[in-house]
């Protein structure tokens, strides 16, 4: 096993969708699954099928046709929840059965009305039965940061005795603390039998916002896999947010030596796919995908951005996939530049496809005044299903030229403004170059 290989496990689809209003059609899950491919998660947990026919349906075709991924089915720790998601995951090329049980003594108590005993029973052999099916079994003790820790290691040993392969730690309510949640993992290493025979995952709740910070620390004790969320969604206050971890592991690997098969650019289409789908806005100021995420308004951090962008940024935009935000979208826009934010987007068209697009763009932004991201990937949809071929999805952003040689360049009067400089946002540009005319961004390219 290689040590410093991190997998990610992409949860949207499931405990994602579990958010108020972020529910999905099954054709809208398969897109977004497409789109997790494109970005590289190694598993994806598409639902949960005995939940309802909607949520089989949409495990069977994400089974069907997204291959390379392990595609995961959530179950509860009994028979018919487990045929249930087997049944599902039959088409898929890499299936995973996922089953929980509560371990805490309050869910135990309150909930399933079951006592530690037959709580450990029940979990050994669900998941003897799971593995009589698939080879590929993930175990969580459900409120597992509230269960007393010695029955913990017993309910973990016995799972992974009966088979589980891997052994998922939820902080169901979102109440650990970093180093608590940290060492909970090293205490199961060095206590659970068997325990390095199994990859051992992360699943962390944002209630009190520390979800992203507790699976690093995860991580930092032994964990080998995260289970997060594309903007963090996920029942109450989310899960982990799936582009921090990264980004996290990422920019600091000074601190946290593990790499992830993610393409990092694939972070924003991604992020911008869910928002457009759901119609939940991702916050302005959320890390990595926000819309303020690179936005720099301050002068003294203008003035430090176009000397040199290391002075106020620890990534650039175009490692997430940020398109170049100067180049609004508006009715002035023009072909050149509505092809170059679609394939910053991930969306490669043909020039008789592009022309269609356009058209519908310029009606569309007659009637708003800009044209956002989300606007646009909703209008791209609706081409692609009124009959024209599918789009052809290039390597995202790839044509970006690099914002640190386009802001040095200026910086060293070598570049005058031509508007086709890459700045990372409206008001930089707008404080740096006098007064700043929506216009100018409108001309470019047409
Ligand atoms: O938060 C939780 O405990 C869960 C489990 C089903 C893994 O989502
Ligand atoms: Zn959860």
């Amino acid at each position: 096993m290689d040590r410093s290989r991190i997998t990610i496990f992409d949860t949207t689809l499931r405990d994602g969708e579990q958010s108020p209003g972020c529910s999905m059609s099954v054709p809208e899950k398969l897109r977004l699954a497409q789109q997790l491919d494109r970005l590289g998660v190694d598993v994806i947990e598409a639902g949960f099928p005995i939940a309802s026919d909607g949520d089989f349906e949409a495990v069977q075709s994400i089974a069907a046709s997204v291959r390379r991924p392990i595609i995961a089915g959530l179950a509860r720790a009994c028979k018919p929840d487990i045929d249930r998601a087997w049944q599902a995951l039959q088409g898929a090329a890499h299936p995973r059965i996922h089953v929980f049980l509560a371990t805490s003594d309050i869910h135990l108590k309150y909930k399933l009305r079951i006592s530690r005993e037959q709580c450990l029973e029940q979990a050994r052999e669900a998941v003897r039965h799971a593995k009589s099916l698939c080879a590929d079994i993930q175990f969580s003790p459900e409120d597992a940061t509230r269960t007393d820790i010695p029955f913990l290691c017993q309910v973990v040993e016995a799972v992974i005795a009966a088979g589980a392969t891997t052994v998922n730690i939820p902080d169901t309510v979102g109440y650990s603390m970093p180093e608590e949640y940290g060492q909970l993992i090293r205490t199961l290493r060095e206590k659970v039998a068997g325990i390095e025979n199994v990859i051992i995952s992360t699943h962390c709740h944002n209630d009190l916002g520390l979800a992203v910070a507790n699976s690093l620390a995860g991580v930092q004790n032994g964990a080998r896999q995260v289970e997060c969320t594309i903007n963090g969604i996920g029942e109450r206050a989310g899960n982990a947010s799936l582009e921090e971890v990264v980004m996290a592991m990422r920019v600091r690997a000074d601190r946290y030596p593990y790499e992830t098969g993610l393409a990092s650019e694939q972070l924003y289409p991604t992020s911008q796919t869910l928002a457009e789908i759901t119609r939940v806005p991702v916050q302005p100021n959320k890390a990595i995908t926000g819309r303020n995420a690179f936005a720099h308004e301050a002068g003294i951090h203008q003035d430090g951005m176009l000397k040199n962008p290391l002075t106020y940024e620890i990534m650039t935009p175009q490692s997430v996939g940020v398109p170049d935000s100067r180049l609004v979208l508006g009715k002035h826009s023009g072909r050149h530049a509505l092809a170059m934010r679609c394939e910053q987007l991930g969306y490669k068209f043909e020039r008789r496809e592009l022309d269609e697009i356009y058209r519908r763009f310029i009606v569309l932004a007659d009637r708003i005044k800009r044209v956002q991201d989300s606007h646009l990937l909703e209008l791209i949809r609706d081409f692609a299903g009124s009959g024209f071929a599918a789009p052809k999805f290039p390597p995202a952003a790839a044509a970006i030229p690099p914002l640190a040689r386009a802001a040095s360049a200026v910086a060293a009067g070598h570049e005058s403004y031509t508007g086709h400089l890459p700045s990372p946002n409206h008001a930089l540009r707008a404080n740096v170059f006098g007064e700043h005319h929506e216009q100018e961004d409108y001309l470019w390219g047409v």
